[in-house]
């Protein structure tokens, strides 16, 4: 197969070595040329303009878009407009909101142009070895590209969701609970760090990864950070992130849901932004370990 990608970040580029691993064909394309460069060394076919990018792919098109939600796609999709034919395919594989992606399908179609919603989940992991796919759209166009869907995803890591715009609420209501999970980890680690007793976080974490109830991915990741900072000391508790939780929250508003772990964790994200705290500090890290989101290392330690 030959696919395009836009969007050479942490993502996108992984997601070329993973396809470029398995033989497969990709055009790549960044708004930035020194990713495109890269990507060329990695063994993909450059392309520094759009209309290079749309005239080295074959008809129909396959494209997958891993920008930021909301302005970038639509500013890709405004560009890449111009040079499209009927029965190209383009995927958003980034986190866009539910909304956004029906209305892109919407106004895309009437170019005869489909547009697949696809929350993609795994982290930079993930991308670079095989990620956990959800799915949105037509489901003639998501069955034609079911090589990709192998391709791109781990052993058992994809699903087709339902019509445009089921893959990345999927992904919304995914972010929901990851932060959730996020904030009980954080909490519990702080409440171990405060303990009576001179404890180990990093052999506790690594000891429940282990066998016991609460063991998963986020929690290895907790215990590979604690492992080079076991007081969790070294690193700012400011976290980041957030809108896909406040979609999420916002929603369940709207579906007469209630979330008060969403809720609750989401006040923390916010609030640590001018306060530091334990629990902030795990989560900055552990967010760091998946996505290779920024973490601030602190100047100062107590
Ligand atoms: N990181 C994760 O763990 C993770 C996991 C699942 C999904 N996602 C989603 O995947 C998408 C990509 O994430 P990432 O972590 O790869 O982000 P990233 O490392 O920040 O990369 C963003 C990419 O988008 C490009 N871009 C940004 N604004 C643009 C614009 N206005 N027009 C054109 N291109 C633009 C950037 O180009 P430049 O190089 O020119 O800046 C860069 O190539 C996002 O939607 C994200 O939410 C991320």
């Amino acid at each position: 197969m030959r696919i395009g990608i836009i969007g050479l970040g942490r993502m996108g580029f992984n997601i070329l070595l993973h396809l470029r691993e398995q033989k497969h064909a990709v055009v790549a394309y960044n708004r930035s040329k020194d990713a495109v460069k890269k990507a060329e060394q990695a063994g993909a076919i450059p392309a520094y303009s759009l209309s290079q990018f749309c005239n080295s792919l074959p008809s129909p098109r396959i494209i997958l878009l891993m920008v930021p939600a909301g302005l970038a796609v639509d500013a890709v999709l405004k560009g890449l407009k111009p040079h499209l034919s009927k029965g190209d395919i383009i995927i958003d594989g980034g986190n866009s909101n539910y909304v956004d992606s029906i209305r892109r399908a919407k106004a895309l179609a009437r170019s005869h142009v489909h547009y697949l919603d696809c929350g993609t989940s795994g982290g930079l992991y993930g991308a670079r070895h095989g990620a956990c796919l959800t799915i949105g759209g037509e489901k003639k166009s998501y069955s034609k590209l079911l090589p990709l869907w192998k391709a791109l995803a781990c052993p058992g890591g994809f699903l087709y969701c339902g019509p445009s715009g089921a893959g990345h609420y999927v992904k919304m209501a995914h972010n929901g609970i990851e932060y959730g999970l996020l904030q009980a980890y954080g909490e519990g680690f702080e409440l171990l760090r405060k303990a009576p007793y001179r404890l180990r976080l990093d052999k506790i974490a690594s000891t429940w990864s282990h066998g016991s109830v609460i063991r998963s991915w986020l929690l290895e990741l907790a215990a590979e950070k604690l492992r080079t900072d076991s007081k969790l000391k070294k690193v700012s508790g400011k976290i980041g992130g957030g809108e896909t939780g406040s979609w999420a929250l916002q929603e369940a508003a709207r579906r007469h849901v209630k979330m008060p772990v969403l809720s609750a964790s989401l006040s923390a994200r916010r609030a640590s932004a001018a306060h530091d705290s334990v629990s902030g500090r795990l989560i900055a890290y552990i967010r760091n370990g998946f996505g290779g989101h920024e973490i601030a290392m602190r100047k100062k330690t107590k």
